[in-house]
């Protein structure tokens, strides 16, 4: 069975990315020539993706005018003779059907991700983070290697995970794998743990595909101490129920970009700009001629 939703959440606030993010979302800052939300929308398209729900909050209407045509632009490129750069919108055209609710208030990724209730219905969907870029200059497919996964271990969720450094598991949810093989069964799995008590160093991702009995396990599951309700919460709900969870995980050649924080940010954006086909190679000369200066 093919899966044919996505849930893109994209309503949190980014006050670790201000004054960028005052007035735009993270998700529409740029990484190289492209917003990163676009990233993320390609490579959902390549893994089969068909309808993509955004759940968005106050001052995200950008994202929605991205994917939106606009025939006066086209046709203001085509009057002025820049049909070269038509191409550079040919994103508006890849064929997803693109809806859009909001989170009304602040209250956790789980809760963001309650909101696509009714658009996911009785099927399987994907979430994919809307501040997570995986690969670079490809669109990773490993959306395609969860749901494979998903469905060969008839498993209630399925969940891509990276290697991170010990001292950085405090960031994130982190897993406990049944085995060392690259897909795996999940026995138990925490948000945010201390270095101490984390159960590996294996760290979600920010690519998973639900059954839709995530939607009672999410309603079950009360606030953290920070009000909020965790996604990774309402996981360890349904593995308790009994429920199989299992992980996939990418290997190192297939990085995640996290665009939560400046240093992160600047690193993503750095690496894209200086392996741009085009603009690469006049940008490596000039940030040699840069470090030669000041070194
Ligand atoms: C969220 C998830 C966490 C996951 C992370 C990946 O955390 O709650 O489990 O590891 O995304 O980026 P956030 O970054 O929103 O704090």
């Amino acid at each position: 069975m093919s899966i044919r939703n996505a849930v893109i959440p994209v309503a949190g606030l980014g006050t670790r990315l201000l004054p960028a993010t005052k007035s735009q979302p993270k998700e529409m800052l740029p990484v190289g020539k492209r917003p990163i939300v676009q990233y993320i929308v390609e490579e959902l398209n390549l893994c089969g993706i068909e309808r993509i729900l955004f759940v968005t909050g106050r001052g995200k209407t950008s994202i929605e005018d991205h994917f939106d045509d606009d025939p006066d632009l086209i046709r203001n490129l085509r009057e002025t003779g820049k049909e070269d750069l038509l191409e550079e919108l040919q994103y508006e055209r890849i064929g997803i059907n693109y809806l859009y609710t909001r989170q009304r208030r602040q209250r956790g990724l789980g809760d963001a991700v309650l909101c696509a209730e009714s658009f996911a219905g009785t099927e399987p969907f994907v979430v994919a983070l809307g501040d997570s870029i995986i690969g670079r200059h490809r669109p990773s497919d490993i959306v395609r290697r969860l749901i494979d996964a998903f469905e060969t271990h008839d498993a209630a969720c399925a969940i891509a995970v990276e290697e991170v450094p010990r001292e950085q598991v405090s960031m994130y949810g982190v897993v406990k794998p049944e085995s060392d093989t690259d897909v795996f069964v999940i026995s138990d799995l925490v948000e945010k743990p201390a270095p101490a008590e984390a159960p590996s160093n294996w760290a979600i991702a920010g690519r998973y595909v639900f059954a839709p009995g995530l939607f009672d396990a999410i309603k079950q599951t009360g606030f953290d101490h920070r009000g909020e309700i965790q996604l990774t919460d309402a996981i360890r709900r349904m593995l308790s129920d009994g429920r199989r969870i299992v992980g996939v995980r990418l290997p190192p050649t297939e990085k995640r970009y996290d665009i939560g924080n400046f240093e992160s940010y600047f690193e993503t954006f750095v690496e894209f700009a200086l392996t741009d086909p085009v603009y690469g190679e006049k940008l490596r000369q000039h940030v040699r001629e840069l470090l030669g200066e000041n070194s």
